[in-house]
């Protein structure tokens, strides 16, 4: 278990008397990076593009921000890293840079039980852009199993040919909670012969890690992914900001998904040919959400102190390099808290008689996060029943729209608790006893 005393004094919200049981949308702010941005303020100026201390000290700052961001997942340098708004921008902006590589009768495949992020942008691209061109290309969906909520893989393997240009998974599911097998996933995607036309012969693989990033490590180098997603605001940092993971190789080969300033190497733009700024910068058009970029890095730094040596500034505020052995250690020690969690909210829920609950019983092999439906009972009206109780959740189908036709769920919604680091036993046991205090008041 986290040392939750000594975390929780830093979050306002918990403060102000709330209990937090959606950090799945969105995780809370600390008081520390409320104080960083007050302190950012006084330097507040744009990066490359100004001479003075302010805007040189700033574009530091921004600048070493990928460093961190790229030390978290492992990757080999900054170069590796490209920013957007959130999860959602990063896998169109997948989308958009690869869409001129399809080549007429390749597939994607995706899967059951993905984010509509991670399933609308390759529905998009193959069913209205490239038909628009009249290049044909399909996307296959692997589905799951009902009961266990685990990835079909013998399915997923079915679907995967030397046609498959890309194979998209989600790391864990934002419904189900199931960990998915990454490195059997690598393996199949490897397997499919599919020639890319840098030379190499394998489907890429991107994993959408929105759910995994906040509360697990993730060695991008070990499971040798070749592109990688998350969100910054589900992982203390406030909204505005996601993260793109890709090789080296990959981004020097891709279309830049957004073009304008900076991106353009210095002076190389003429009526006939335009030459492109070094990575990351590529991929950074326009003026970039600086505060965020720096926000992000430092919440990532202080998630670590939160998990090492809560109360004490080690990471956070400095530019220390993250050491590979305190990221492993820091998200092992939030993935056993996440999974004490969850075990006992599996436990109290597992008790209600009629009650539903979706994905894999073993604690170990989900992240924390629990959704459940109740017979005819409307999933939210439980959760503004809850809400009535104090207890914040979520009802809906949590984006997760193709996994709730897939359980033919009509409406296609449930109810989702889920928790983080700031969350104690008290919290899972006061929410999910409400849960029950909820269902009795409507039987
Ligand atoms: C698994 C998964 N993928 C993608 C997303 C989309 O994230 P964002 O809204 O930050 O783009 C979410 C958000 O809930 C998610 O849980």
């Amino acid at each position: 278990m986290l040392n939750t005393n000594k975390i929780r004094k830093f979050f306002p919200a918990i403060k102000a008397g709330r209990i937090i049981s959606n950090n799945a949308a969105s995780t809370q702010v600390p008081s520390q990076l409320l104080d960083l941005l007050k302190k950012l303020v006084v330097k507040y100026e744009n990066v490359h593009r100004g001479q003075s201390d302010a805007s040189l000290e700033t574009t530091r700052e921004f600048e070493f921000a990928y460093d961190t961001i790229a030390q978290f997942v492992n990757a080999a340098s900054r170069k590796n890293i490209v920013l957007y708004r959130n999860t959602t921008e990063a896998i169109n902006a997948v989308m958009y840079s690869l869409m001129t590589e399809f080549k007429d009768g390749d597939n994607v495949v995706t899967t059951f039980m993905e984010h509509n992020s991670n399933y609308v942008p390759w529905y998009g691209l193959t069913k209205e852009i490239l038909a628009k061109f009249g290049i044909k290309v399909e996307c296959r969906l692997a589905k799951f199993d009902k009961v266990t909520g685990q990835l079909d893989l013998e399915h997923f393997k079915s679907l995967v040919d030397k046609r498959t240009k890309l194979v998209c998974c989600t790391g864990a599911s934002n419904f189900l909670g199931t960990k998915n097998p990454l490195k059997k996933i690598r393996a199949i995607a490897d397997a499919s012969g599919y020639q890319q036309p840098n030379g190499e012969k394998k489907s890429y693989f991107l994993i959408d890690a929105a759910q995994l990033a906040p509360n697990a490590f993730i060695d991008v180098k070990s499971l040798d992914v070749d592109f990688l997603v998350w969100s910054f605001h589900k992982m203390l940092a406030p909204f505005g900001m996601g993260a793109l993971y890709a090789r080296e190789k990959l981004l020097l080969g891709m279309k830049p998904f957004l073009y304008g300033g900076d991106m353009i190497a210095d002076g190389q733009v003429s009526p006939k040919k335009v030459g492109y700024n070094d990575l990351p910068w590529k991929f950074t058009a326009g003026t970039p959400n600086v505060f965020g970029t720096i926000l992000s890095a430092q919440a990532i730094r202080l998630l670590l102190d939160f998990a090492l040596n809560p109360g004490k500034n080690i990471y956070f505020g400095s530019h220390k390099k993250l050491a590979l052995a305190d990221v492993k250690q820091a998200m092992k020690n939030i993935e056993a808290h996440e999974t004490f969690l969850i075990a006992e909210a599996l436990k109290i829920l597992g008790e209600i008689p009629g009650l539903t609950i979706y994905g894999p019983k073993d604690p170990l092999m989900r992240t924390s996060l629990v959704s459940f439906n109740y017979k005819n009972l409307s999933p939210f009206k439980i959760a503004e029943s809850l809400n009535k109780l104090g207890v914040e959740s979520r009802a809906g189908c949590h984006c997760a729209t193709l996994a709730h036709y897939y359980y033919k769920l009509t409406p296609p919604a449930s109810c989702r608790l889920s928790f983080y680091i700031y969350n104690d036993l008290s919290d899972v046991r006061r929410a999910c006893l409400a849960v029950n205090k909820v269902l009795n008041n409507n039987k």
